[in-house]
């Protein structure tokens, strides 16, 4: 939630790399964006509601800096306004910040500083402010530190201040990153924001500040003692997080898919039988996520049941707290996220480990929080993913868990063979006739404001996705339901014409959810059956391979079109949705 880029050293353009870089971190946030830069000894501030990649690359030319900071925002305290957004910066007009997070205590330090100083509504503005009076006996790097010392909540910051030829970071809770160059440095919120000069990084762990000029000295906030840092190579390349051929990048992502199963599941084998090891040895083993990574943690449960023979307990990461009465030093949680930054997995885990409680994740970024705090983590190595919808990240998971699933029950070739088969067959769905059939199905559906989805067993979970997927890129009121329940309630909603998905498998549910599908036709549903076979009761068809137990990862396939071709056909911008935020880093 939020991107934040800056970048010192030898370059005098810095207002543009950091526009471009911003550009980068767009889906991390998008409502309004800002920069600011030391120019000739004055702080340089510009920022707007908008979009940042609508900032044409010219629009600071001739404005020479090297050193600067932007922000792409995604609002929390405050609405979207010019003055909300970042950077905010002191009464003075000597400090600036950008921050992502939340501070709580930011009432308690306005009123204190004196409410008259503050022209926003935001929390973040009491950062610079309260820098800027420490300013007055200190120099900027103690100010910094004491003014971190005084916040309560979540943070990532950096600071400038006007004639200090320095940037200072600081975090505790929010991704902050620094990325080493040849002669200069960068602090973002995500490694692809620097890609493109350096794939160098150094971690900035939780009660960490950094200062950058032309070394960095890490400092631990609480004792304010130096910290030793090692650099670390990322092997990501540039081209991978950019959209190459496509027209967006959940399209881009989406066609991955290809590919990124297999990726997945090459994973070493020793490492495999550590966590089943761990797995086997737990007294109660949890699954913990949000949204899309909930609902692959939901796909797991039906896994290790049908799969291993085991039971597992699933809850969203925000609900998970409530666990904490079940909690052993004895219990695994096993949490599943992209991003490794979601906050109430952070939170998750912290419940967790107050009962010592050992974490294994499973995670996309591998520099992340969540998999740097974890006992163990597996990287699903899908490569970046960047639109908001998370489509090839949420494959690669379940294929991670089915594999986890067979290995637990001594059969992790076995696995590993099943998994090769389905990477193999959704290579072979994602074809241009298979596309342009999702498409016309698309076209139909997007005239309708209500779409029902129905799945049993390992699909229901599907189901649930399968709502989170059209709504977040269409806003066509979607919802997922286990088939069974139906008759329960939700039948009451159809009505003639309204499009209901139903996914099947060839499976020992498969007879139950035909009569469930049937039933909803017979209330003037129009029918789009995701099956293997075709069935009478279809209007439309959407075939997918015959795969077993792993059907919900070729189930989603079509999902995933579904919602992109659904958002295009409304003119809708799927990769930036409204009030969403690829990574969510706030409670
Ligand atoms: O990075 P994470 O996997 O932890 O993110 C979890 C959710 O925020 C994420 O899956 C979200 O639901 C997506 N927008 C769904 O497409």
């Amino acid at each position: 939630m939020c991107g934040i880029f800056g970048t010192i050293g030898k370059r005098d353009n810095a207002l543009s790399l950091v526009v471009e870089g911003l550009k980068k971190l767009e889906y991390r946030g998008y409502d309004s964006w800002g920069v600011t830069a030391d120019v000739d000894g004055e702080l340089f501030i510009d920022k707007h509601v908008g979009k940042i990649s609508t900032v044409g690359t010219s629009r600071f030319e001739g404005i020479k800096s090297n050193m600067a900071v932007g922000h792409s925002r995604w609002a929390t305290h405050g609405g979207v306004t010019d003055i909300n957004a970042h950077p905010h910066f002191s009464h003075d007009r000597k400090v600036a910040v950008v921050h992502n997070g939340i501070i709580e205590n930011y009432h308690e330090i306005r009123e204190e500083l004196g409410r008259d100083k503050f022209i926003s509504e935001t929390d973040t503005e009491v950062i610079p402010q309260l820098i800027s009076h420490y300013l007055k006996t200190m120099e900027f790097k103690e100010a910094v530190l004491e003014a971190t010392r005084r916040l309560k909540g979540r943070y990532a910051i950096v600071a400038l201040h006007v004639g200090d030829h320095q940037l200072i970071a600081a975090r505790r809770g929010s991704p902050l990153i620094v990325g080493v160059g040849n002669g200069e440095y960068f602090l973002a919120s995500d490694i692809p924001a620097f890609l493109e000069y350096t794939q160098d990084v150094m971690y900035l762990n939780d009660n960490e500040m950094v200062v950058v000029n032309d070394h960095v000295e890490f400092i631990n906030i609480e004792t304010g003692e130096l910290v030793e840092k090692r650099l670390i190579n990322i092997d990501w390349k540039a081209e991978s997080a950019e959209k190459g051929e496509y027209d967006h990048y959940m399209l881009k992502e989406i066609m991955e898919q290809k590919d990124t199963i297999h990726r997945a599941i090459n994973q070493d084998s020793e490492e495999i039988m550590e966590i089943v090891k761990a797995i086997q040895a737990a007294r109660g083993c949890f699954f913990s996520g949000c949204g899309t990574a909930g609902k692959v943690c939901m796909v797991g449960e039906y896994f290790f049941s049908i799969v291993a023979d085991r039971h597992v307990n699933y809850a969203p990461a925000s609900e998970f707290p409530i666990y904490h009465h079940f909690l052993k030093p004895e219990s695994l949680l096993v949490v599943v996220s992209q991003s490794g930054e979601t906050a109430d997995v952070l939170e998750a885990m912290e419940v967790a480990k107050k009962k010592g409680t050992k974490v294994l994740s499973l995670i996309n970024v591998g520099s992340s929080t969540i998999a740097r705090q974890s006992d163990y983590s597996l990287l699903i190595n899908a490569g970046p993913e960047k639109a908001v919808a998370s489509t090839k990240a949420a494959t690669s998971q379940m294929a991670l868990l089915l594999l986890i699933a067979y290995a637990v029950n001594g059969e992790l070739q076995e696995g590993r063979r099943v998994l090769a088969e389905v990477a193999g067959k959704i290579n072979d769905m994602l074809n241009p006739r298979f596309l342009n059939y999702i498409k016309s199905v698309a076209e139909a559906i997007q005239k309708h404001e209500n779409a029902y989805i129905i799945g049993k067993a390992q699909n229901y979970p599907i189901a649930l996705e399968a709502a989170i997927k059209i709504q977040e890129v269409s806003y066509v009121h979607a919802e997922g339901f286990a088939a069974g329940e139906l008759k329960h309630g939700p039948i009451a909603l159809v009505t003639e014409g309204t499009p209901c998905i139903s996914l099947i498998a060839n499976d020992e549910v498969k007879d139950d959810i035909l009569n469930n599908t049937i039933e909803l036709k017979a209330r003037g549903a129009h029918i789009i059956g995701i099956a293997p076979e075709k069935h009478e009761v279809f209007d439309d068809w959407i075939k997918v391979p015959d795969v077993g137990v792993a059907s919900p990862l070729v189930n989603i396939i079509p999902i995933q079109l579904l919602a992109y071709y659904i958002s295009i056909c409304r003119g809708l911008d799927p990769d930036m949705p409204r009030n969403l935020a690829k990574s969510v880093t706030v409670k």
